[in-house]
């Protein structure tokens, strides 16, 4: 049975999964610089994930007879994802990406608990799908992260 908290935190979670396209579709384009190559294809290639991720969410809520949030109903949150003003700084675009992971893992989670909770078998299986990319693609910045210069 589904509940308000699980279709709040769908709503959530597809606006977030936006922002970050958003984000990610920038700083792809944005970045300069030898060491900036393989951020931009990893990058990405996430774009299209984190969108996949959105339409999972979207026809989620439209089989609970909901609808997702158009563009009326978003609230910019990912304020260390901005482009950065010198575009060679891809440490601060990688430690943007982990920051965006963290919080997109910790939504999933939280979902997966409340549909548990709920016993909403298809949306813990939503959950779970998704966090596994979000904790990859946490994962492959993290990497990032060990083997980039610090600036
Ligand atoms: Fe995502
Ligand atoms: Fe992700």
């Amino acid at each position: 049975m589904t509940t308000d908290e699980i279709t709040d935190l769908l709503k959530e979670a597809y606006v977030d999964e936006l922002e970050t396209v958003m984000n990610y579709l920038t700083n792809a384009i944005v970045l300069d610089g030898i060491h900036a190559e393989e951020v931009k294809e990893s990058l990405e290639a996430d774009i299209q994930e984190e969108l996949d991720h959105a339409q999972i969410l979207g026809e989620r809520l439209k089989q609970l007879d909901e609808s997702p949030p158009g563009s009326e109903g978003f609230e910019a949150n990912q304020h260390s994802l901005q482009p950065p003003e010198d575009t060679t700084d891809v440490q601060a675009v990688i430690e943007g990406v982990l920051e965006a992971e963290d919080d997109a893992i910790e939504t999933y989670r939280s979902l997966h608990e409340a549909a548990s909770e709920a016993n909403d078998p298809v949306t813990e299986d939503v959950a779970v799908t998704i966090l596994a990319d979000e904790e990859a693609h946490h994962t492959e910045f993290r990497g990032f992260h060990k083997e980039f210069p610090q600036n």
